[in-house]
């Protein structure tokens, strides 16, 4: 199910009956349980823990003491976990490559990826995904249709590179506290996964944009009848949100964090003004595809912590000239979780997107 890009391929694909599936943040680290019940998976845990604090990037041992901590939140059930791979560790990119195997796409990529993906990517590990050619039944049952396909040159393949360092202490850090990295998945394939599964007709019929905002950075994708056209990071997050509220009203970062989460009416006209920024280069996202597609984006679904936020979502909404909500990708699994949890998913699910994702990706 879903698009599948997991870096670690040497792993056996045998189904697991429980995973962890870890969406480690730049502000919070987000973690589900689940559990295999015939061909659908159950919710059973799940656990938000703050990242851990530092300048630069984690030590081995930082980040095996977090997963430990992980593997503890969710009662240390399984050893099994599976990974996103955040935006500033993996690229995605969507390439045309001839007709070949798998296997020899990945070294093409390897030795060549500079022609392919515009960028020097040193030490980095690739994945492919082939991207099913979009053909209707109707037009596959014509002859016409059914030559077009067989004399057609090029797959269009998805692309992700890891730096290789990441990928390695990560496999690492999990196996010296006792867990098994089985699988990482780009972050930004985690919430197209999740739409898949959670709207699967919308997925399948509309064109709609993906946004997920995180603390520094927000990803956004156009997906048009189930394919992924653009994709783009926009350096602008809740982090920034909230530094503006605090200039703007000459108060602590911790307070202006508190009124934007109280989200105080009278607030709303400082926060506006900080959002307006996302808002313009998500815009200009849309009208990058729309120019090019001469199709309109109708509706923006949006994902992350701050998508919990109705005021950001109605100022979004009016900055893009189309509809901005947020969804709840819990609503693909089923619910098998106990006390405060069960109560807490609909506020929560917004910002479990990645991580139910990437489950999603790998099993
Ligand atoms: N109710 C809320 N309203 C508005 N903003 C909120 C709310 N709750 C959390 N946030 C903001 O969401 C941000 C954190 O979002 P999230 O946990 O999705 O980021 P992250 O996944 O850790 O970051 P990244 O995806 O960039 O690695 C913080 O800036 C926080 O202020
Ligand atoms: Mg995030």
């Amino acid at each position: 199910m879903g698009l599948q890009l997991p870096f670690l391929h040497t792993v056996s694909k045998k189904k697991r009956n429980q995973v962890i599936c870890v969406d480690l943040g730049s502000r919070t680290t987000k973690a589900v349980l689940l559990e295999r019940r015939g061909e659908i998976f159950a919710l059973t845990r799940y656990a938000l823990l703050d990242a851990p604090i530092c300048e630069r990037k984690l030590s081995l041992e930082q980040m095996a003491d977090h997963l430990h901590a992980v593997a503890e939140a969710l009662g240390n059930s399984t050893k099994y976990i599976s990974v996103a791979v955040g935006l500033g560790d993996a690229i995605v990119r969507q390439v045309e490559l001839p007709q070949i195997p798998l296997e020899e796409m990945r070294t093409i990529l390897k030795v060549n990826h500079k022609n392919y993906l515009q960028q020097d990517l040193p030490n980095h590990v690739f994945d492919c995904y082939i991207i099913p050619p979009r053909v209707s039944l109707a037009n596959a049952k014509s002859p016409e249709a059914a030559r077009n396909a067989t004399s057609m040159p090029k797959f269009k393949v998805l692309v992700a590179a890891a730096k290789k360092q990441f990928v390695d202490d990560l496999v690492q850090a999990a196996s010296s506290v006792g867990l098994i990295a089985d699988a990482m998945v780009p972050a930004l394939v985690g919430p197209i996964n999740a739409f898949e599964s959670s709207l699967p007709e919308v997925y399948a019929k509309e064109t709609v944009a993906l946004v997920d905002i995180g603390f520094k950075s927000t990803s956004v994708c156009v997906l048009d009848r189930g394919e992924l056209s653009t994709n783009r990071v926009v350096n602008i997050g809740g982090d920034q949100l909230t530094v503006g509220l605090a200039e703007a009203m000459n108060i602590s970062y911790a307070e202006a964090e508190g009124i934007k989460i109280g989200m105080a009416p009278e607030v709303e006209a400082s926060l506006q003004m900080n959002v307006l920024p996302l808002g313009r280069e998500l815009r200009a996202s849309l009208d990058f595809f729309e120019h090019q597609n001469d199709r309109p984006v109708s509706q923006v679904y949006v994902s992350g912590a701050s998508a919990r936020s109705e005021m950001i979502m109605q100022i979004l909404s009016s900055e893009l000239m189309v509809e901005c909500k947020t969804w709840n990708s819990s609503i693909s699994l089923q619910l098998a979780l106990s006390g405060q949890q069960a109560v807490e998913i609909d506020h929560i699910g917004s910002q479990l997107t990645v991580a139910i994702g990437t489950a999603l990706a790998s099993y």
